[in-house]
């Protein structure tokens, strides 16, 4: 059930003489969950149909009684929150998808306030519910355009009033992060391929436009985390290095913003897991490459790319831009959290922080990430659960829960069977714990298994019929067996 908290009194009703606030909570409930139901039928059905008619009439009867004993019976959405004469309206398991669906409508029209007065019949109200429901919506003035129809449509008990201009400015900024923040994610690709051909020329590095990278991807990672764990899916297999470089500092600084590191220990952190394999420079291509397994020697010279990391950050003429840290970390992110792994002169009994962090988010961009000589790429909840069985041994297993938290059970950008035998895309993990293996998912093929361009349907959502659950996960899916491109679905959002 929806839970509701009074923000204040503004009914100017006196309190003796007012329904409970027990009864007002129900009423107020009822109404929510009516309205809602309302609305989703009138986009289905036909305003003539007898199940979208049978909606109004209790919906109705709602609304007069709030009104003669309220005086008021209106809607609010600020702040991200709906209120429902100034009551916050909160929202549990079976509600959670309605407050979605609610909000989400009156974002699209820019509606910041909907009310109704006393005088409404039920006439009206289908007919604005029918509008509401199939009005066109502009992209420009998408708010005068609806207030309009309301008007050629004379309906003079219900009154609109626009979302306040910050709250679009917010939505509307969300929109242009996403174009911006894949343009900083290609270009940290290329500056990091332009560091390591200079690297290896001697040519001095530009570590200034690093440092600015690495800033640019620590904002972006505050303002749509989801989005930016997403971009992590795009691969390219000439680019290796450099897109798991970049996968590692997008990752490792998620991990250490929920860590609560400030911004300039973030900017560190990313720097530091930029550059974690720099070492790899000095490797030969066979060993790097080599499709079977490594043999003593060849072992030998691989495991060095973790001091020759070290050591040639260390000599970089423009130290300033380096973090002490990084060291560290190019040194000690194969090291064990039970302090085996390499390298093996290790002598220490602690390790750095980032180190660990970068540890747990190396392995896991690894092994999911299909390579010429890896038998077997994992998905990213197989990965996830084999880690969770090193948690102590190879991982810290704090920082692997703040990991495993992050990505959720279903990690962004996991394929996903559903019962209702479409395949999807996870876009958005739940931060609801209760609702973990209910994530958002861009749905890509239909229920005849016909490639989609399909909605972001939330596994929340339930069905009002069956009173159940309209999706649910059935299993996660390799995409490299379906031929799907992952990355696909996150870089088409930023178009
Ligand atoms: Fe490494
Ligand atoms: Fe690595």
């Amino acid at each position: 059930m929806a839970v509701y908290t009074e923000e204040k009194n503004q009914n100017g009703l006196d309190r003796s003489t007012a329904p409970s606030p027990k009864t007002l909570f129900k009423t107020i409930e009822e109404i929510f969950i009516r309205f809602s139901s309302a609305l989703k039928t009138a986009q289905i059905y036909e305003p003539n149909n007898i199940t979208f008619i049978r909606q109004i009439n209790p919906l109705f009867n709602l609304i007069q009684n709030t009104l003669g004993s309220e005086g008021r019976a209106v809607f609010q959405f600020r702040e991200n929150t709906l209120f429902f004469n100034t009551m916050r309206i909160k929202f549990d398991f079976l509600s959670y998808h309605n407050f979605k669906f609610l909000s989400d409508e009156f974002i699209k029209r820019e509606i910041g306030e909907l009310g109704f007065e006393s005088g409404l019949d039920e006439d009206e109200l289908t007919k604005f519910i029918v509008l509401l429901a199939d009005a066109e919506v502009k992209k420009e003035k998408p708010f005068e355009f609806f207030l309009e129809e309301i008007k050629r449509n004379q309906l003079s008990h219900i009154f609109l009033e626009r979302i306040h201009p910050f709250e679009i400015a917010t939505i509307k900024e969300a929109q242009k992060f996403k174009k911006a923040a894949k343009k900083v994610f290609t270009k940290s690709i290329t500056h990091l391929k332009e560091v390591f051909e200079r690297e290896s020329q001697q040519k001095r590095l530009q570590l200034k436009t690093t440092r600015r990278l690495i800033q640019s991807i620590v904002n972006n990672v505050s303002q749509h985390e989801a989005f930016m764990i997403g971009l992590t899916n795009v691969e390219k297999h000439d680019e290796y290095t450099a897109h798991h470089s970049v996968n590692v500092a997008i990752m490792s600084i998620c991990v250490g913003r929920r860590l609560g590191l400030e911004k300039k220990e973030l900017v560190d952190l990313g720097i530091s897991a930029f550059f974690h394999d720099i070492g790899k420079l000095e490797i030969p291509m066979e060993i790097l490459q080599k499709e079977e397994k490594l043999d003593n020697d060849e072992r030998e010279i691989m495991e060095k790319h973790t001091y020759q990391g070290a050591g040639k950050l260390a000599c970089l003429k423009e130290l300033s831009y380096i973090p002490v840290k990084a060291l560290y970390v190019a040194l000690e992110h194969h090291l064990w959290a039970n302090l085996s792994g390499y390298p093996k002169y290790w002598k220490k009994d602690y390790i750095n922080l980032y180190s660990k962090i970068v540890k747990i988010i190396d392995f896991f961009d690894a092994v999911t990430t299909d390579r010429p000589y890896r038998k077997h790429t994992l998905t990213r909840d197989e990965a996830l659960s084999i880690m969770l069985e090193k948690s102590g041994t190879e991982f810290d297993p704090i920082l692997l829960k703040v990991f495993a938290n992050m990505i959720g059970v279903y990690p962004i950008g996991t394929l996903v069977a559903l019962n209702s035998g479409e395949l999807g895309i996870v876009m958005e993990t739940n931060p609801e714990v209760a609702f973990m293996l209910r994530p958002s998912v861009k749905l890509i093929t239909n229920r005849k298994s016909k490639k989609i361009d399909g909605e972001i349907a939330d596994l929340t959502e339930i069905d009002p019929k069956t009173k159940e659950y309209k999706r649910t996960i059935i299993k996660s899916l390799d995409p490299n067996k379906y031929n799907i491109r992952v990355s696909d679905y996150f870089l088409a959002q930023a178009e």
